[in-house]
């Protein structure tokens, strides 16, 4: 269910296409991405985890290779903030957990991942809903402020970004896929 909505405008987006992923892990939206890709396309995708890098590399990515020679899939073992990536891409698919990283981390990868975005494309990254409150009563003050400020960066980008959220209340637990446009939205802004 989620997978479906983190990956459903791959399919309206023209021509041959370039797609980063964004910490896929085992590979549940790797799989919704996969399905979607024809020959001529460009499939990055970024794992920080050398053990997930070599399960998803085994058991999904290499028999997708075999039957799929035409299309180029490449899996960077590296943390997004300095993988080896040329964009632009047409869409970035981030399944990172942003809740957990501190707000400097999660500002800087936001940046990269614009960086490598065309303007025109679409980031669409997601957190499972009601998280801040979950956690909120498990963690210190300082767990709190970290959260009260991930929310605000979160903020920040929809508004910059043109987001659009989407409740996917079928997962579970139930998320929200939040998708942003790239830079041409944030310019357009600064203008009006
Ligand atoms: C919550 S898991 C998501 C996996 C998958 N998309 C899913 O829904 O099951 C996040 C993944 O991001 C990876 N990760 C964490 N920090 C990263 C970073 N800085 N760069 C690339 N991958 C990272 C983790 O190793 C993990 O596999």
């Amino acid at each position: 269910m989620l997978a479906k909505a983190m990956t459903s405008h791959i399919a309206s987006l023209d021509g041959k296409r370039r797609i980063l992923e964004v910490g896929p892990g085992t590979g549940p939206f790797t799989k919704a991405i996969l399905r979607k890709l024809r020959a001529g396309d460009h499939f990055d995708l970024v794992e920080i985890n050398q053990t997930f890098c070599r399960k998803l590399e085994k058991d999904v990515l290499a028999p997708y290779r075999a039957r799929h020679p035409q299309v180029t899939v490449r899996l960077h073992c590296a943390p997004i903030e300095d993988a080896d990536l040329a964009g632009p891409y047409d869409a970035i698919v981030c399944g990172l957990p942003f809740n957990n990283f501190p707000p400097k981390l999660v500002r800087q990868i936001f940046r990269r991942m614009f960086a490598l975005l065309k303007d025109s494309g679409e980031l669409v990254y997601f957190e499972y809903a009601g998280v801040r409150v979950l956690k909120s009563p498990v963690v210190d003050s300082d767990g709190r402020a970290r959260l009260k400020r991930i929310d605000a960066i979160g903020k920040s980008l929809r508004r910059k970004h043109e987001g659009k959220k989407e409740l996917v209340l079928g997962n579970f637990p139930p998320a929200f896929a939040y998708r942003l446009t790239g830079n041409a939205a944030a310019k357009s802004k600064r203008k009006a």
